[in-house]
């Protein structure tokens, strides 16, 4: 499970910095039992630099951490959409501050990319933890005594929201004017301690200010509490709407209607969709994804990692289809797309290929670049019936079913105990686009004619690729058993269970067997979504 260590916080719509930095005029750390420290020069390295965009006199920094696993970085989104709602504050409220990012180690490009497009200045911080052998060296925290040193702001806001031990000086909301004296200090003082444990930074910093290193004048003093407020659940609703920085576990709990924190949640949704939006306009990719309805949803996402996944529906179809049928389909998949805007659709209706089904091929080609999932979805026997499902949690759901596999290809069996091609999944991967796809065009003018000409065409290709085991197909496709059809290609006729109410799909293969799709619906008055 996802859990970030700390989760980010929360900016409610209006962080008012001149209040914050108000106090730090009231309580400015004294520069006292910082002489006679050496000068560590420690090149800490600004991007876009100083020079390239002149700094702001002072700054709002937060941490970023990269995880390495294969769960969804939900401490990226949080920092993005924190940066997010830094630039979408008055300009009166961010005046002459700027918002800054440290990390330790390497950034992925995509990242940066993200990070830059935002506007926000990078900080790359040395490795304490590396550097002074901790064995908890697994995130970029405890490299935060650095950003005392960053003389080059006048006063920082260290923002990390954290858990609160109550009368213990709580790091995560931290106010400070740099100074490379005490920075100096604080690197010699580590260095002396055995300081090991998970909460590193935090427990040094109540060593260092409330501690046995504490220096000998007073040089902190608290933030109110409407600044960091913890434990949001337990408090009232006058505390949470007049708190400035809040922490949140949106991520893994969704408060109900009666909880404080229920209008936060709805606004930090309301930001997660706003980042999507542009990021999805700005840079035709978006870190983060819609956040469902259903808190079991976005667990899968985040766990599965299809979170921010975005799918395309391809339909197959000629502008001669009869009007009505034509336009139903559409209809369809327009209304989906619109409930899920991270699904797209893909009309092709120009059929160059020896036989339509064969388009689906050279269309998929063309268009899985763009997307993380082509769904390739029959168009004059496949409705879309539920238009609440979520193809991010049922994929999610499917990929974490089989761990063993490299997930390219989720098709689903049918009565006859074949692969069905009338509505299955395929990722954009480097498998599926260099082995696969070429593979699978081979059966189009294939020198077997009986294989050539079987009248399940590209399924048969399918299928015989999954026998032949020459791609090692069977290690890149989930096959569901025709019991589990009804995910997403449940059938208008057949054994058990066919379409029910409910079902994501409706399929009337080979015409329905005498009933095709829309006789189908009308004698049940079933409608589409
Ligand atoms: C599809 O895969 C290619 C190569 O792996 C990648 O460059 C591209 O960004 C992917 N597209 C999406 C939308 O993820």
């Amino acid at each position: 499970m996802i859990l970030p260590r700390r989760p980010a916080l929360l900016l409610p719509g209006l962080i008012i910095l001149s209040l914050v930095f108000l106090f730090i005029a009231n309580y400015a750390l004294a520069a006292c039992d910082l002489s006679g420290t050496s000068q560590t020069t420690i090149k800490l390295s600004l991007d876009p630099s100083a020079e390239e965009r002149p700094l702001q006199p002072r700054a709002i920094v937060t941490i970023y951490t990269p995880v390495m696993d294969k769960t969804y970085d939900t401490g990226l989104a949080d920092v993005l959409l924190l940066a997010h709602s830094f630039n979408n504050l008055p300009a009166a409220d961010k005046k002459d501050v700027e918002f800054v990012v440290a990390f330790v180690g390497e950034l992925a490009a995509s990242a940066k990319q993200s990070f830059m497009n935002l506007g926000v200045r990078l900080l790359e911080l040395p490795d304490l933890g590396a550097s002074k052998k901790w064995t908890v060296s697994e995130n970029a925290y405890k490299s935060c005594l650095y950003l005392f040193g960053l003389e080059a702001f006048s006063d920082i806001l260290y923002v990390d929201a954290g858990v609160v031990f109550s009368k213990v000086f709580d790091s995560s909301v931290l106010l400070f004017k740099p100074s490379i004296s005490r920075m100096n200090v604080m690197l010699d003082q580590v260095s002396r301690l055995d300081l090991k444990g998970y909460y590193l930074d935090q427990d040094f910093f109540n060593n260092y200010f409330d501690g046995s290193l504490s220096p000998s004048c007073m040089a902190w003093s608290h933030l109110p509490e409407s600044l960091n407020l913890q434990l949001v659940d337990s408090r009232s609703q006058d505390a949470v709407s007049s708190s400035q920085i809040v922490p949140h576990n949106f991520w893994t709990h969704k408060p109900t209607i009666d909880s404080p924190v229920f209008t936060l949640y709805n606004r930090w949704k309301a930001t997660v969709r706003s980042l999507f939006e542009l990021q999805t306009r700005e840079q035709k990719r978006s870190d983060v994804g819609l956040i469902p309805n259903s808190i079991q949803d976005l667990t899968t996402m985040l766990k599965a990692n299809t979170f921010s996944h975005t799918f395309v529906i391809l339909t197959i179809m000629t502008l001669d289809t009869e009007k009505k049928f034509f336009d139903r389909t559409m209809g369809n998949r327009e209304r989906y797309c619109k409930r899920h805007p991270e699904v797209s659709h893909y009309l092709e209706s120009k059929i160059t290929a020896k036989n339509a089904v064969w388009q689906k091929v050279y269309a998929t080609q063309k268009i899985i670049n763009d997307y993380d999932w082509v769904w390739l979805l029959d168009g004059r026997d496949a409705m879309i019936m539920n238009g609440e499902v979520e193809l991010r949690a049922l994929i999610g759901m499917l990929i974490l079913e089989r761990p063993d596999l490299d997930t390219d290809i989720i098709i689903a069996r049918d009565i006859s105990e074949a692969m069905n091609a009338g509505s299955f999944f395929l990722r954009n991967s480097t498998w599926t686009r260099d082995v696969f796809i070429p593979e699978w065009f081979t059966f189009e003018n294939h020198p077997d004619s009986e294989t050539r000409d079987h009248k399940w065409q590209e399924q048969w290709a399918i299928i015989r690729l999954y026998e032949d085991d020459k791609i090692e197909l069977p290690w890149h496709t989930q096959q569901l058993d025709q019991k589990r059809q009804y995910l997403f290609n449940s059938y208008t006729f057949g054994p058990q269970p066919t379409f029910k109410p409910g079902d994501f799909v409706l399929h009337s293969p080979e015409g329905g067997r005498g009933m095709d799709l829309y006789k189908f619906m009308k004698e049940h008055q079933l409608k589409e979504f």
